[in-house]
Order: structure tokens, then sequence, then C-alpha cells
């Protein structure tokens, strides 16, 4: 049994499903069912009885630690997180409430639980935390990649939660001897995306026939990963990282983010053709305050020491992407209505379990 914390977002989700496809072992899954979380994510395991939803916040210290008595979890998996940098400029409170003391509450009810536990299932335990290429600042073109060594610089209140977060892992395992494994991951895309990120709303804003908002001068880089790379990455350390590291994860795909939006046209030029290129939707506006430059991810410490490597090239994994929204305009027309978030009474008729 492993707790997954955040399984109704978009990695999330896609880790669950990779994971109940690929081995036998149940999922407690904690999500609070924010604006980003969406059951309909999860619609293929609904009746498996490897999957355990439960509604609830990370920052509820007695609903995860009545769930880890309960469940005796081999392992927390913590995804979830306030994850939008936009929102994070315009409303900071939910970042630090989630990001930070959401992060503390689940370390503190890991370290009780791992306390209680017979050494055997001690040396066991393992708390992954999900994290992001975002905490290492920004890097202009020809600076070398961001290595495990990089110093943190967040410049987003987003950023720096999610820097908080780490250092309170990070503590936690030289303090108290938490066995934590943390990943720091670049863009990632593919299905079940929010579209209020880059590419699943450029996606949604082309078919609608809308203004496609390229930030500045579009020329800000990004490296990129699919999500189902960034889930067996994350396997893969789960499984033979080692306690007390960090490991960078990325897909050595830098692009600008013209470049991206271009492709996106491109694509749906090719696959969904209209009157005009889809390029002549795409407009230049105002830039986010602060907008980071260049993210670059050096990965080779994962790929040297766990033997991961990114599985999907950008080419392979966009077309992939862009056939996933054109085959699921339903999921973003929910999403744009608001319909999604009344998935758990439509297809439940009450509330998912929540643990008490
Ligand atoms: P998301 O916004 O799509 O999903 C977040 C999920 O967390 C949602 O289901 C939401 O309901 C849940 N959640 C939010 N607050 C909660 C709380 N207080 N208690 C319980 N659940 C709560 O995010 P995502 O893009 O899937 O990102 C998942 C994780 O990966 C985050 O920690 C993010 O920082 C990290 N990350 C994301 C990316 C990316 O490109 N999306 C890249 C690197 C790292
Ligand atoms: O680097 C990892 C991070 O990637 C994750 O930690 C975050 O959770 C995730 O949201 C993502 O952050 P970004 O800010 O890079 O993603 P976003 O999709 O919001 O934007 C990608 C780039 O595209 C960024 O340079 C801003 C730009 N952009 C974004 C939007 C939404 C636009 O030009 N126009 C847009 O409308």
């Amino acid at each position: 049994m492993i707790l997954v914390t955040g399984g109704a977002g978009f990695i999330g989700a896609n880790f669950v499903l990779d994971w109940l496809a690929s081995c036998d072992e149940p999922v407690v899954n904690l999500d609070k069912l924010t604006y980003a979380g969406n059951l309909g994510n999860l619609a293929a395991v609904r009746n498996d009885a490897r999957h355990l939803f439960v509604q609830g916040d990370i920052c509820d210290g007695g609903l995860v630690s009545s769930l880890l008595d309960r469940h005796r979890p081999r392992a927390i998996v913590h995804f979830a997180a306030e994850s939008h940098v936009d929102r994070s400029i315009h409303a900071p409170e939910d970042f630090i409430a989630t990001n930070v003391n959401g992060t503390f509450s689940l370390l503190e009810a890991a370290r009780a639980h791992v306390s209680r536990l017979p050494s055997g299932e001690q040396s066991v335990f393992r708390f992954l935390h999900v994290s992001t290429d975002e905490v290492y600042g920004s890097l202009n073109p020809g600076d070398p990649a961001f290595t495990e060594n990089k110093a943190y610089a967040p410049n987003s209140p987003y950023s720096a939660s999610k820097a908080a977060s780490d250092h309170l892992v990070r503590a936690y395992h030289h303090t108290y001897g938490l066995a934590t494994l943390t990943g720091n991951c670049s863009n990632n895309y593919g299905p079940r995306q929010f579209p209020e990120k880059l590419i699943p709303l450029m996606i949604a804003n082309a078919l609608d026939g809308k203004p496609m908002p390229v930030y500045g001068d579009g020329g800000n880089v990004r490296d990129w990963l699919y999500v189902g790379d960034h889930c067996a990455a994350i396997r893969r350390v789960l499984e033979a990282g080692r306690p007390g590291e960090t490991y960078n994860i990325g897909g050595w795909n830098e692009k600008t983010n013209l470049e991206v939006v271009h492709t996106l046209c491109d694509i749906l030029d090719s696959l969904a053709p209209a009157q005009e290129s889809y390029r002549r939707q795409i407009r230049f506006v105002q830039d986010r305050p602060g907008h980071d430059r260049r993210y670059a991810i050096d990965a080779r410490k994962i790929e040297r020491e766990l033997g991961w490597r990114p599985a999907e090239s950008f080419e392979t994994g966009i077309r992939k992407t862009v056939r996933w929204y054109l085959d699921h305009q339903d999921w973003v027309k929910d999403i744009q209505s608001g319909a999604y978030l009344q998935w758990v009474e439509k297809n439940y008729g009450e509330r998912p379990a929540v643990a008490g």
C-alpha cells in the first residue's frame, strides 16, 4: 500500500493510473479536490478495489495520521500542491498554506508514524516529495543546466513555497532521519493537464477560435518532459533512490514558448485543419511579472545512479498529447463550464469515502 497526495490532479492522476496498470499494490489517494482536482481523471479506476479515494486536506494532521495508522502504507508519494505560477502571483496565500504548511503537516504525521513502527517496517518507509526545477531560479542563455548542487533562488511565490517545502523535507531527513526522497522536475505535459497551463490552454484556445496569448516576446525557455516519463522516474526513485537524496528529472528538451506554440499550431493544422493556420490566432501579450527566462535540467544523476531515461521525445510526446486533447474535447469543455466539479455527485451519488 502507498499513500498518494494530490492524486486527482494532472501528474498525480497519471501516476495513480500508471501505478495501478503496472502492479497490484493498492493506493490510498488523499486529495482536497481544489479547482485543480478532477475525479473524472480517475474514472478508469472508479470501481477498482485497489484504489481508495479520500477527499481531504493534507493540512489536516489528524486525518493524515488516521490514514497512516489505518492503512500502514510503505510510502507517501506527495504531489498535492497549488501548482500554477500565475495564480501564485495574484493570490499567494493558498500556496503557503498547502505547499509549506501542508508539507510540514505530512512530514510531522510521517515522523510520528514511523516512530511507532517496528524496526523492520521503519527501514522500508519512504517519503517521496515531488518538486520542481523552479526552485533554482532563472538561467541566462549559455548558463549550464541546473544540477542538484545549484543554490536555490526561487523567484515567484509558487517557487518560493516549493523551495520552502524542499528545505523542510531535507531537514526532516537530516534531523530526524526520515527516509526522504526529492525529485525536482521540469515542465510536464501530456493528458489531463488543467487548461490553465501553456500547452492545454493553447490547444483549447486554438480549437475555440480564441486568441493564443504568448507572454512577452515568447523567448522564455522551458525544458519539457512527457508526464508518463515523470511518473516512471518517480517509480524508479521510490524503488532505488538513496534516502536523503534529491534527483533532478528532465527531458533534455529545451524549447522557447514560441517554438512550443508554433509546434502545436502545426500539429493542429494537420490533425484538425481549419480555414486558416492556427498560427494566425497567436497574440503577444503583457509578460508575467518576474517571469523566469530559462530553465534547464541536468538529469545525469538519475540517469547514472538509477538508470532512468525519458522514453518519449518531444516530437512523439507532443503529437500524442495533441491527439489526446482532440479525442477528449468533452473533458476540456467540462472544465470550462465547471461541470467537472459535479463529477462526484453525478457518478457516486454522494461524496466519496472520507476517513475520520
Ligand atoms: P495540479 O495542480 O494539477 O494538481 C494538484 C492536486 O493537488 C489537485 O488534485 C488538488 O486538488 C490537490 N491539492 C491541492 N491542495 C491540496 C491540499 N491542501 N490537500 C490535498 N490535496 C490538495 O498539479 P500538478 O501539475 O499535477 O503538480 C503535482 C506536483 O508536481 C506539484 O507538487 C507540483 O509542484 C509538482 N510539479 C509539477 C510540474 C508540472 O509541470 N505540472 C513540474 C514539476 C513539479
Ligand atoms: O518548471 C516546472 C513548473 O512548470 C512546475 O513546477 C509548475 O507547477 C508548472 O505549472 C510549470 O510552471 P510554468 O510557469 O513554467 O508553466 P506554465 O504552463 O504556466 O507556463 C509555461 C511557459 O509559458 C511560461 O514561460 C509562461 C508561458 N505562458 C504561459 C501561459 C499560461 C504563456 O506565454 N502564455 C500563457 O497563457
